[in-house]
């Protein structure tokens, strides 16, 4: 079956994982920032200062993007750029930055998708309590309403979060990704407080006439290891794929949530406002068994069955279709976008300089095939980001996954697109065709 009129293509990318100009046109420091300068936090002391200097080389990353024939680019606004304190005025060449990318996008016949937060809080919000406070969402849907006073005009598709699961998992409870604290379950206000800022967001935004707005999420199909690890993998999907989703689309938290004294009820209305789409990230699913101890309901295992990513990572397409047909179950869906899939290797030129990375197009060839079954079930998607454009800043791990259709030479900053970049110009212009 062909793809519907209209169906975007697209790459997606993260301020802080390719901008760098860290603390120019008054850009204040993020906890990105702060976590990637303490010792011992992000492998081999790595930090996103320059990363692949897109603040200042747009204009290439732009025409890449226009080689490939994207119909869309998925980037995220950075909140220390156009409000470095996380409050008060506006920083305006934070914005303008952003006036001149989403022009040249424009000019290019891309669409601009935006991503108010892709984890880069303003340093002196987390000083103030971050996403443990319930004053964050308000500051948030402040910031929101600056981006949108300035951009709504041309930014087509608004995305408030990206995987505010991942803030409170890896960012409050692990304490792997930065602000790095350790609550453990104690971390959950920072799931509402987040959930009530995408609300606030909706409506702020709303105010500014922005076209088309959602929320991206990350979801893993939960396996069990065995049928005794049934309870464990149902904690695990309620924490992971239904506490950031059930009470936008349903207007209610799953059980664990219940009697949060944090929970007001007037917020689950603001919570549900209604979104226009919902955004879904998927890379793998995960093995959950029962924890003989510890805090969490439940505990993980490998999956060893499947070949892995270059992050081992296991490569399981029928559980990215087995997690669109979920969703279309257990929900009365808007329009979805995949605002991110993707994988990383450990991709280098080889001696004749070209980079050879077969195996991201057999995996991205596998997950659009079952995209495509989705929709040929029925699954009203709209659209597929690749992650990523670009080599980037992969949080903890540094500059060492590889998750871009473009290598980056961080040395020199030269971008060499892959095999996979060919690839993806390929089938998105025989996707064209077939319409
Ligand atoms: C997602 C993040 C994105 C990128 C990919 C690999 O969880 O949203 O920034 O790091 O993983």
């Amino acid at each position: 079956m062909g793809l519907p009129d209209g169906f975007r293509w697209g790459v997606a990318t993260a301020a802080y994982q390719i901008e760098g100009a860290a603390a120019e046109d008054g850009r204040g420091p993020s906890t990105w920032d702060t976590f990637a300068h303490t010792p011992g936090r992000v492998r081999d002391g790595h930090t996103g200062d320059v990363a692949c200097d897109h603040y200042h080389r747009w204009p290439e990353d732009v025409a890449l993007m226009a080689g490939l024939g994207v119909d869309a680019y998925r980037f995220s606004i950075a909140w220390p750029r156009v409000q470095p304190s996380g409050n008060g005025p506006v920083n305006p060449r934070g914005l303008d930055f952003y006036d001149r990318l989403v022009d040249g996008l424009l000019a290019a016949g891309i669409t601009p998708a935006a991503t108010l937060y892709h984890w880069d809080l303003p340093q002196p919000l987390e000083d103030a309590g971050g996403w443990m406070e319930r004053d964050t969402a308000y500051r948030f849907a402040e910031f929101s309403y600056l981006a949108a006073e300035r951009l709504a005009d041309r930014v087509e598709m608004w995305i408030t979060l990206n995987e505010p699961v991942v803030v409170m998992a890896y960012g409050y409870a692990f304490g792997v990704y930065a602000p790095g604290r350790t609550l453990m379950l104690d971390a959950l206000p920072t799931a509402h407080h987040q959930l009530l800022a995408h609300g606030l967001a909706v409506n702020a935004l709303r105010s500014r006439n922005a076209r088309a707005i959602g929320l991206t999420n990350h979801y893993s199909p939960a396996w069990p290891a065995s049928p005794a690890d049934q309870p464990a993998a149902d904690a695990f999907d309620a924490f992971m794929n239904r506490l950031f989703t059930d009470p936008v689309l349903l207007g209610r938290y799953p059980d664990l949530m219940a009697d949060a004294p944090f929970v007001r009820p007037e917020d689950l209305p603001v919570i549900a406002s209604p979104i226009d789409f919902l955004g879904v990230n998927y890379y793998h699913p995960t093995r959950l068994t029962t924890p003989a101890e510890g805090p969490l309901p439940f505990g993980m295992a490998d999956i060893t069955e499947y070949p892995t990513t270059g992050l081992g990572w296991p490569i399981v397409p029928d559980a990215f279709l087995s997690l669109l047909r979920t969703l279309d179950s257990r929900y009365d869906l808007p329009p979805l976008y995949i605002t991110e899939n993707g994988c990383s290797f450990t991709d280098e030129p080889g001696p004749d300089g070209t980079v050879d990375d077969s195996s991201r197009i057999e995996f991205l060839d596998a997950h659009v095939n079952a995209m495509r079954t989705a929709m040929d079930e029925g699954i009203d998607i709209r659209g597929y980001f690749t992650w990523s454009l670009l080599d980037n800043f992969e949080w903890a791990e540094g500059y060492h996954p590889r998750f871009g259709l473009v290598h980056v030479d961080y040395e020199t900053q030269e971008r060499t697109p892959k095999k996979s970049y060919a690839w993806y110009r390929d089938l998105i212009a025989s996707a064209k065709a077939e319409r």
